[in-house]
């Protein structure tokens, strides 16, 4: 089997890099990581890719006049690097639209609500804010408006009654970390492609039980 090979944008924490270091670990998963970029020197995610001995660089992205600058040296990194696949995984930089075009149904996202509901900064407070039940994470193709574009996987979770913006995003979290493995499986063995921007080829994929909050 040749994995396809995947460059991991990070900006921080990096725990969904891990869960798909961990994913990469399997003998039969047609990914893998073949470098790690983060615009944050400090980035934890850093030390995880460094520990699983997966080349790690900075692109500082300060060093750089304007966001057109910076996002040509990640393109040029990436393409040096070898990589096919892009995996943006708590990347806080906006692209600019020629990176998203250089990489076009080639570079996933994952955003920790239910989109196209609630896409930004501060998802799990504005969800305790709207009263909304349930909410959840999403995997999707990245396109040049924000947390938009082709949806590949989600997984819903229930809010509960005394939830914090804290213990919501811990539980959404233990999500994105089972779908982004299982998303970035689906795109990398072709078992699914977009097609007039919706994302098709789950048609062997059988339905789940509904998820009720509050439970019946
Ligand atoms: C995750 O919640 C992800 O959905 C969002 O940023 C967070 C990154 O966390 N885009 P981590 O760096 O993967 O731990």
């Amino acid at each position: 089997m040749t994995r396809r090979r995947v460059g991991v944008l990070i900006s921080g924490r990096g725990s969904n890099l891990q869960a798909l270091i961990e994913a990469q670990m399997g003998r039969d998963y047609p990914a893998e990581i073949v470098l790690v970029l983060s615009n944050v020197p400090e980035a934890q995610g850093l030390a995880r890719a460094e520990a699983a001995g997966i080349p790690a660089l900075v692109v500082d992205h300060k060093r750089f006049a304007n966001r057109a600058d910076f996002d040509a040296a990640l393109d040029r990194t990436l393409k040096q690097a070898g990589v096919e696949l892009v995996c943006n995984a708590g990347f806080m930089r906006l692209h600019t639209e020629s990176f998203v075009r250089s990489w076009w149904n080639r570079h996933l996202n994952i955003h920790p609500s239910l989109l196209p509901a609630f896409k930004g900064l501060h998802t799990h407070a504005r969800v305790l804010d709207e009263g909304v039940r349930i909410t959840g994470c999403t995997v999707h193709f990245v396109r040049p408006e924000m947390d938009s574009g082709p949806i590949v996987a989600q997984a819903a979770v229930a809010v509960l009654p005394d939830d914090t913006p804290e213990s919501l995003a811990a539980r959404v979290l233990e999500a994105e970390h089972r779908l982004y493995p299982h998303a970035l499986r689906l795109v990398a063995s072709g078992a699914v492609r977009v097609e007039g921007e919706r994302v098709v080829g789950m048609s062997q994929i059988g339905a789940q039980p509904p998820i009720f909050s509050p439970p019946i």
